[in-house]
């Protein structure tokens, strides 16, 4: 049988990646890295396309994620340049009067602006927060290195973002100049953190011009080694969740597909906008509103009659089709009561679930089968993987993200990962495994 160690993408060592980064620093720009900043990539328990309708997510972070290695500039200008081979293009220069919104960007959807608009983004912040104000003249030089792939549904740009408004606040203000290099780890509190990710938030809505939610920021920014984060995105209050009784005897595994996505191109965007449709006729600012605290199935159901009563003499819905708006509804309704599930399973209330790991498992292959009929954001490769995944024994397989592309999350027991693996490379040869250990949020190497 052939091996199937090549599949496995490791997360490398954290100091030999440091160490090679800050070396090719140094031959890129004739000068040495002010330092290094990471941020982690994530998984997701549940919680998918519901973060923008306030509901609760439940991510943990990678061990893979995205290395920054940077230098401060006098002139405004910011330097950029990837070692990803996929992205490379040389180094590319952002002049100061291209940072921001709307500015003339020489490629829309270029990666640097990402880091460009954290920049911008960071500079809104400490408008209101002196110890954030970043200098005005301030740039930098920058070198990343990302041991995610790259759209992979696993956060590469919120790991990009957050990396780089890590080493922004370091070199460029004066919360940096007094914590410097690892210092800032110990200084940064919980309300930074939350502060810096919805930062990292508006540069990628403001900027980007992608719809994301928080998500993935708030998991870079605030996980928690050995935890699940549970994300309450009515007001983005988060509480760290042990889930020490799914590992017990179980393995959370990402399987990239290998088919990149894009969030910023449209249908991440269509779907989102067919689900505030159905939240308007509802009469609804936000959907999570729809359900109350602890939800059940009873409580989507009764939301789903309503939508339909409101809908019955409509032709469309702010010209979308009110059947896709609809599934959109159920899927966003659905996904809302399987995280409210998790958030009280991995609270203690499982006390008495003799078989937790089961019960999850089932969560996460609802979850897909959510994903795939109702937000159809599911592909071909996607479901054969969760097909597969379960007929090799997996508790539970789940595709994570924003979909059209991207990772699949899988709770298997170990013994079952041999077999699953080699079934998986008769799928497709660009499938590569990550192991999916709960990691420490963004922090100074
Ligand atoms: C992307 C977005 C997130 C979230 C997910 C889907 O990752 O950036 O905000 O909406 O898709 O859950």
């Amino acid at each position: 049988m052939r091996t199937t160690d090549a599949v496995w993408l490791a997360p490398g060592e954290p100091q030999e990646i440091q160490s090679d980064l800050v070396n090719r620093f140094q031959q890129e720009y004739g000068r040495a890295a002010s330092g290094t900043w990471f941020a982690p990539g994530r998984a997701n328990l549940n919680g998918e396309h519901i973060d923008f309708h306030a509901g609760r997510c439940l991510p943990l972070a990678l061990a893979h994620g995205t290395y920054v290695a940077a230098a401060p500039r006098t002139d405004g200008q910011l330097r950029l340049r990837t070692l990803d081979p996929s992205l490379d293009d040389g180094v590319t220069t952002v002049a100061p009067d291209a940072i921001g919104p709307g500015a003339a960007v020489e490629a829309t959807g270029h990666w640097s602006q990402y880091v460009s608009g954290v920049l911008w983004a960071l500079r809104e912040l400490g408008d209101s927060q002196p110890e954030f104000q970043v200098d005005p003249d301030f740039g930098a030089d920058l070198l990343v290195l990302s041991t995610l792939p790259i759209g992979g549904g696993l956060s590469s740009s919120a790991a990009l973002e957050c990396a780089s408004i890590l080493a922004f606040l370091a070199l460029g203000t004066p919360f940096g100049q007094e914590n410097p290099l690892q210092n800032l780890n110990a200084a940064l509190t919980k309300q930074h953190r939350k502060e810096l990710a919805s930062a990292c938030v508006r540069a990628e809505v403001e900027v980007v011009g992608a719809g994301t939610g928080g998500l993935d920021q708030s998991a870079a920014l605030r996980a928690r080694p050995g935890k699940v984060l549970s994300l309450d995105c009515r007001d983005f209050s988060v509480t760290p969740l042990d889930i020490g009784c799914i590992l017990r005897g179980y393995r959370l595994i990402a399987v990239d597909t290998g088919e990149a996505h894009r969030l910023a191109d449209g249908q991440f965007g269509q779907r989102r906008a067919d689900a505030e449709a159905a939240t308007a006729l509802l009469g609804l600012d936000r959907l999570r509103d729809a359900l109350p605290e602890r939800p059940r199935k009873a409580d989507v159901t009764h939301v789903l009659e309503e939508f339909d009563r409101l809908s019955e003499q409509l032709e469309t819905l702010e010209g979308r089709s009110i059947a896709a708006c609809r599934r959109r509804l159920r899927h966003a309704l659905t996904e809302m009561v399987r995280s409210e599930k998790l958030h009280h399973l991995l609270s203690g209330d499982s006390y008495g679930v003799r078989h937790i790991a089961s019960t999850i498992g089932d969560i996460l292959t609802a979850g897909h089968m959510s994903m795939r009929d109702d937000a159809e954001v599911s592909f071909d490769v996607a479901d054969m993987v969760v097909e597969t995944a379960l007929a090799q024994g997996a508790e539970g397989a789940r595709l994570i993200g924003g979909g059209f592309g991207g990772s699949v999350l899988v709770l298997i027991s170990p013994a079952a990962i041999p077999k699953l693996t080699a079934a998986l490379e008769r799928i497709s040869r660009s499938i590569r495994l990550l192991d999916v250990a709960p990691s420490a949020a963004a922090h100074a190497l």
